[in-house]
This record gives structure tokens, C-alpha cells and sequence, in this order.
């Protein structure tokens, strides 16, 4: 990683809100992303982590151009994307989806999911080929799969085939949606062990989205963590996981299996949250948060931490 030059990607003051029909005349916005902001190096992975509807896949799909902001900036190599995905950046950035069974298409043979990018691409067959097998390489898969069709592979080897899609075309980043979180235990660190390596040995930049903080903490070298569309926290994964300062992700850690070396126990389980809060104006996390005061009504503002920032007026 190189934090030195200038971001891979950067983030600015990201906003999507969806509109809620509270009447014919009254119209509320739900805000699946809030005023994110944050920045990806090269080389390194980074991890978005929180509960599932905080808004992760939302800036998955805002980062690929699949759907557009209401404010804020994206920004790739120093190229302005928010507005207008450019053609060109199709192949520089790639997606992993969770469920490779709903992701691959069922009626291609292996060899044909792999090649399809690259036939999309304009490369010659003898360069697809070569390409597809040193895919199949990549992702520690032999020849053999090539004439298979997905439904015959395992959910393992089926999420190998779809992180070897993402990588055929040897984009500059990639985003991967949860890849693990259809996979048992077992076979979700092989998956792990494979994204750390292609990032080691091919420097690929991945952001991992996931809502298992220790999953997370295992590949990242860096997480953010997010609550209903706003960035609690984030940092370096050694002081976020060692010395975590927001409540939320105390919380987090805190539900951590008890055999787990990192298992502490300072706050209670997480109180069932007040969903009719739309309009409260104080901070996001004020309904679900042990330890807040009366100055948690007003938001709080992001404040430095010894290796990033934190979303908390307590800190
Ligand atoms: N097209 C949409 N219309 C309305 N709400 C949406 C839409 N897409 C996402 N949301 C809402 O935005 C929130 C964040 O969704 P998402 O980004 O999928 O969360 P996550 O990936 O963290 O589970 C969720 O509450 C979801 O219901
Ligand atoms: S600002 Fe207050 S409510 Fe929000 S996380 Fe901090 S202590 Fe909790
Ligand atoms: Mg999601």
C-alpha cells in the first residue's frame, strides 16, 4: 500500500437517498448513504463493514456507476466518475458478487463465464485461452473445470470462478460484495487466503464489504465501519480491532464468539432499535447507543483518531 501518492480511488461527501411516501403531499428521503467519505490506496484492502442495510452494497454500486449519487463526488486516478461512468474504467474496476449460484451464468461452461469479458474485449482466441487458464491458475482451480457448467462445482469453487470473472481483465480495483458470506465457515477462509494472495502477489487494490468484523479484520488493512449509511469510524485495522473508539464499533467486536482471543464484554447486546426516528436530528446511532448524553441530540462531527477518524461526541 502507498499512502504517499494520491488515492486510487477517492471518496467525497457520497449521498443516495431514496424517496419514502409518508402521503400524497408529504415526501420523506431514506438515506442509504450519507455523507461518506473516505479514500482507497493502491494495493491495499479495505474493508466495509456493518449490519446488513447500512448501506454497503449502495456505495458498491455507486463506485461501479450502477446507480447515481444525489451529491458528492467519486473520484478514480483523478478522473471525476459521479456523474457519468466512462466506458473505459468498465475493465480498471471489477465486482464480486455474494451468491456466485445467482451471479454465474448457468448455461456457460466455465471456459465461457471466464472468456466473456475478454471476448467482450476484442482479444484474440489464442489470447483468451492462454488468459482463461492462467485464470483458472489464479484462483487455484485446474484445467478440468474449464468444460464444467457451475451447478456441477461446488460454492467454493463457484465463488474461485467468480472472482477469476473479476480478475480476467486485470482491473486496478476491485469490490467484493460480501464473497464469503454464502460459505460455510470452513470454506470461507480458503476464499480469504485467495483474495489476500492475488492482492499480494498481483497487487490488486480490493475493497471487501462484509457484516462479520472479523472477517474483516483477518485481510484488511484498513476497515471502515458503517451505521445506517454513515461512517461510524475507520482506520487501521490494528487500532480499530485493538483500540476501537466508537461505541458501535465496540459493539461489533464485542459479538465476537467468546473463544475468540479478542472477546471483551463492555456494553450489552444491542436493544432492539426505534425504527420511527426518520426525523430525529441527533446522531444516527442515538437509539441503539449505551452511552449517550443529552449533547447526542445534535450531530456529531468526525474527529481525528491516532490512525483515522471517528463519527462521536463522547471520543
Ligand atoms: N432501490 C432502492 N430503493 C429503496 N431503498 C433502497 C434501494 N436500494 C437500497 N435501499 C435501502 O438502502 C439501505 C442500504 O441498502 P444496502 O446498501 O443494500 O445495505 P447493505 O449492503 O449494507 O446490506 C437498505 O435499507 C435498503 O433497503
Ligand atoms: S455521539 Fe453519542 S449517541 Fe452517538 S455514538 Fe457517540 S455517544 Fe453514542
Ligand atoms: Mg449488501
Amino acid at each position: 500500500m502507498d499512502s504517499s501518492s494520491s488515492p486510487l480511488l477517492r471518496i467525497r461527501k457520497l449521498t443516495k437517498k431514496y424517496p419514502i411516501k409518508k402521503s400524497f403531499f408529504k415526501k420523506e428521503f431514506f438515506y442509504a448513504v450519507s455523507d461518506v467519505s473516505f479514500d482507497i490506496y493502491r494495493g491495499e484492502i479495505v474493508g466495509l463493514v456493518g449490519e446488513s442495510g447500512s448501506g454497503k452494497s449502495t456505495i458498491g454500486r455507486l463506485i461501479l456507476g450502477l446507480i447515481k449519487p444525489d451529491s458528492g463526488q467519486i473520484v478514480f486516478e483523478n478522473q471525476d466518475i459521479s456523474e457519468k461512468f466512462p466506458k473505459n474504467l468498465r475493465k480498471e474496476i471489477s465486482i464480486v458478487f455474494q451468491d456466485p449460484r445467482t451471479s454465474l451464468n448457468p448455461r456457460f461452461k466455465i471456459f465461457d463465464i471466464l472468456a466473456e469479458p475478454l471476448i467482450v474485449n476484442g482479444y484474440s482466441k489464442d489470447v483468451i485461452r492462454e488468459k482463461v487458464l492462467e485464470t483458472l491458475k489464479l484462483v487455484e482451480l485446474d484445467e478440468s473445470f474449464i468444460d464444467r457448467y457451475p451447478h456441477e462445482l461446488s460454492g467454493g469453487q463457484r465463488q474461485r470462478v467468480a472472482i477469476g470473472r473479476s480478475i480476467v481483465l486485470n482491473p486496478k480495483l476491485i469490490i467484493a460484495d460480501e464473497p464469503t458470506s454464502a460459505l460455510d465457515v470452513s470454506i470461507q477462509l480458503q476464499i480469504v487466503n485467495l483474495i489476500k494472495n492475488l492482492n499480494r502477489e498481483k497487487g490488486v487494490t480490493f475493497i471487501f464489504i462484509s457484516h462479520d468484523i472479523n472477517v474483516v479484520a483477518n485481510l484488511s488493512n484498513r476497515i471502515i465501519v458503517l451505521y445506517k449509511g454513515k461512517v461510524m469510524e475507520y482506520g487501521e485495522t490494528d487500532c480499530v480491532i485493538n483500540n476501537p473508539q466508537h461505541p458501535y464499533t465496540k459493539i461489533l467486536l464485542d459479538s465476537l464468539p467468546p473463544e475468540s482471543p479478542r472477546h471483551r464484554k463492555i456494553f450489552p447486546d444491542i436493544p432492539e432499535e426505534d425504527f420511527n426516528n426518520s426525523n430525529f436530528e441527533g446522531c444516527e446511532f442515538y437509539f441503539r447507543c449505551p452511552v449517550k448524553t443529552d449533547v447526542c441530540k445534535t450531530k456529531p462531527q468526525m474527529k481525528k483518531t491516532q490512525s483515522g477518524e471517528v463519527y462521536c461526541h463522547l471520543v
